[in-house]
């Protein structure tokens, strides 16, 4: 689908992205999983491209959660590796184009030094960028992050009643992103799998049976199209807009 079919006026701030499929993807091709995973670096950049495109200002991917270290040795090196490398390869790219690199995750001690390093030397790059803030979940869980935001709010002291949504909201890993308008997954999994769980409160779903190693902008631009399509109340009624 072509970007021009969509509301230019009704694009959806955030998108959050959960990059499934690459695994599979690649084993029906007989090809190693680790295979899918870079063939999913093509699908991302294409979508960052769609995104600078029609102007949508905050992007956030799934690129290793919580649970990933559970998967065999060899795939969660590569998977380390792989992040480390695309950043090093795309960084002064993103940097030209106005893309401003953030990062939300746990940083403990199962994150290599080197790859935190990189991680702070891509978003210390490209703090001052506006254009799309580009966000990538590395060692992400949603429930992690509440209960890192509980810690941080006990610490402080601050008394029971006084603990109010907004608290959390300003203790999770990054208080300034805006809770995603529209969270895609790919390859037919219709779960969350602890993906932002309180950012998306409100945030329209959209699944698709495509593996994210064929997801690109077309799909990208149906599911906005999916969004816009469809009615945003918020837990209210219509307005009679
Ligand atoms: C899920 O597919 C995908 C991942 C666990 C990782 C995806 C990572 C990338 C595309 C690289 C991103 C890099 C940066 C810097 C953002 P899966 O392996 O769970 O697929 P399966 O469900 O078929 O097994």
């Amino acid at each position: 689908m072509p970007a021009d079919l969509l509301d230019l006026n009704r694009i959806p701030r955030h998108i959050a992205c959960v990059m499934d499929g690459n695994g599979r993807w690649a084993q029906a091709r007989g090809l190693p999983r680790t295979e899918g995973h870079r063939a999913g670096e093509h699908s991302l950049f294409d979508v960052v491209d769609a995104c600078l495109e029609i102007g949508v200002e905050w992007l956030t991917v799934y690129a290793f959660s919580t649970e990933n270290w559970r998967r065999p040795r060899d795939e969660v090196r590569f998977l380390i590796n792989f992040n480390e490398e695309i950043l090093l390869r795309r960084r002064d790219e993103l940097n030209e184009r106005g893309v401003r690199i953030r990062f939300v995750g746990r940083r403990d001690w199962r994150v290599p030094k080197r790859l935190i390093r990189r991680m702070d030397e891509a978003s210390e790059l490209t703090e001052k960028n506006r254009k799309l803030t580009f966000t990538i979940a590395f060692n992400y869980g949603g429930r992690a992050e509440i209960v890192d935001a509980v810690r941080r709010i006990a610490a402080s002291g601050t008394a029971p009643e006084k603990i109010t949504e907004s608290t959390i909201a300003r203790n999770l890993y990054d208080p300034q992103m805006p809770d995603p308008d529209l969270v895609i997954r790919t390859s037919g999994e219709y779960r969350i799998s602890n993906f932002l769980l309180w950012e998306l409160a409100y945030s329209e779903l959209v699944f698709t049976d495509t593996p994210w190693p064929e997801f690109q902008r077309r799909e990208f631009f149906a599911a906005i199209r999916e969004f816009q399509d469809r009615d945003r109340r918020f837990g209210g009624v219509d307005g009679g807009g």
